[in-house]
């Protein structure tokens, strides 16, 4: 089969990175990672690209120097859809306008609940029951587009963020995977 070709962006771990090239290891997953961007040279996912032989660019600058650059990446290695995974740097308008309908993310909450940051505390703050992580499309607004796919967890009262954490990052790991073959229609 042809895959697309995709761009993982990340800045910390990339343990969400690591399940995306498991599965497209895989000869019917329907794309390959071809790229992988950084914000952060000292970000420990850029082993996994090193592990996996996947091309990687680092580049910690401003937005706009950044994005000006990317792009020319972006196009040059023709680029079909961009993953974000624990990318930590907000994309201009101009940018997610450009590849309209072609960036996904992932997010630590059951979204439209808990956009943006410490979502572990804040679930636990307001005593809610279950949480869990969404995948879905990047529109000009924060954690706000069209939603793919979400999984879900319990919570129970010996949590705590870190546990949590834990729980959810697991969720993501087959979420991100599953979004990605929804959305190839696989
Ligand atoms: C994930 O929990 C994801 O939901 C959030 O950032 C975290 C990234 O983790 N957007 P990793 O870098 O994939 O390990």
């Amino acid at each position: 089969m042809v895959k697309k070709k995709a761009c993982v962006f990340i800045s910390g771990t990339g343990t969400n990175l690591r399940s995306i090239v498991k599965n497209s290891r895989d000869y019917n997953f329907p794309i390959k990672i071809c790229l992988v961007i950084s914000n952060n040279r000292k970000a420990k996912g850029i082993l996994f690209a090193k592990k996996f032989s996947i091309p990687y660019f680092c580049l910690n600058t401003n937005r706009y120097k950044f994005e000006k650059i990317i792009f020319q990446k972006l196009i040059e290695n023709k680029i079909d859809i961009i993953c974000l995974a624990g990318f930590m740097k907000i994309l201009s308008k101009k940018f997610i306008r450009n590849f309209k309908g072609k960036i996904i993310n992932i997010h630590p909450s059951l979204l439209p609940k808990y956009k943006g940051l410490n979502t572990f505390q804040r679930v636990l703050k307001f005593k809610e029951k279950f949480t869990g992580c969404t995948v879905h499309y990047v529109d000009e607004k924060l954690d706000n587009g069209k939603i793919i796919i979400k999984r879900k967890v319990s919570i129970n009262t010996k949590d705590n963020a870190s546990t949590l954490k834990k729980k959810v990052q697991f969720e993501e790991y087959k979420a991100y995977p599953n979004a990605i073959r929804k959305i190839f229609q696989m």
